[in-house]
């Protein structure tokens, strides 16, 4: 992790400010998107809703409808992916580490949010949520924006049951387009059919990294990454007390270190 955790708190300012303009005028040239995710109650996306349908488990509940359960990292002030589903019953959980900032946009503004955002980081998912409670995990634009998204991957297959899809939707490599100012930190492409996260430090071919079984599908279209990947076998490994401790005595020191800089 080194410093890339101090380099990372130095880019919230620019993404609360890009999220204040974002309320202040409804949306800046995204108007539409604006009046979408405001509105509380939104059938989710369709895309998600066949994932979920194909990788049915779940003993239907009382009602007999399957039940689900989706969580959208990264999900900004309000998630876009939807919250009900006709014929199911489905739970959104959205999770992002600006939430407390975007809480208090949402109030100001006095939007009753259909999910409320609530805090975690992708880094640390399963420090928040309970392992393979998730049938679905959903994140678009955000995990380049993290601090490590290697390990967000890995924690997002934490969270997943076995069966379980992650959804992955990132446009193509942008801290390049981005100039490496604020979040935009990493760079996700497909080469050769390969999912790779890279910067100018380094080069990661996910496919090599992921400590489970999986499938994964990888496809790029008008220069927008797509990663669906299933999980297939559970960890063997406990993320144990001890490396729990190290990492929390690093991210301290990194928290700490980082303010004194301002
Ligand atoms: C461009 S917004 C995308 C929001 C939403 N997913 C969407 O598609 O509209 C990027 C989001 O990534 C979040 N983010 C930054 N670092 C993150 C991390 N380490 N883990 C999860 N989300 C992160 C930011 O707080 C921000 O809300």
């Amino acid at each position: 992790m080194d410093n890339i955790f101090a380099l990372w708190t130095k880019g919230i300012d620019s993404e609360r400010g890009f999220w204040t303009r974002w309320f202040e005028t409804k949306g800046l040239e995204w108007a539409d998107d604006y009046t979408e995710r405001v509105r509380a109650r939104r059938e989710l996306d369709p895309w998600l809703q066949k994932v979920l349908r194909q990788s049915a488990v779940n003993a239907p509940g009382q009602d007999g409808m399957p039940r689900f359960r989706v969580l959208d990292v990264g999900a900004g002030p309000l998630s876009k992916i939807g919250n009900f589903m006709p014929d199911a019953n489905l739970e959104v959980v959205a999770a992002d580490p600006l939430a407390f900032i975007y809480s208090d946009l949402i109030d100001r503004h006095g939007i009753t949010p259909g999910v409320r955002t609530q805090f975690a980081p992708a880094e640390d998912l399963s420090v928040f949520f309970a392992p393979s409670s998730f049938d679905l995990v959903h994140c678009s634009n955000a995990l380049d924006h993290s601090f490590e998204p290697l390990r967000g991957i890995i924690e997002m297959l934490r969270v997943v049951r076995v069966g379980g899809t992650i959804i992955l939707g990132h446009a193509r490599n942008e801290a390049e387009n981005e100039k490496y100012e604020g979040f935009h930190q990493h760079n996700f492409d497909v080469e050769d059919g390969r999912f790779v996260i890279w910067n100018k430090k380094e080069r990661v071919i996910v496919e090599h990294e992921l400590p489970v079984e999986f499938e994964i599908e990888n496809s790029m279209q008008n220069r927008y990454v797509t990663n669906k990947i299933i999980k297939r076998s559970e960890f063997r490994d406990k993320d144990d007390n001890r490396r729990r401790d190290e990492r929390l005595r690093k991210i301290y020191e990194q928290v700490i270190r980082a303010m004194s800089e301002k």
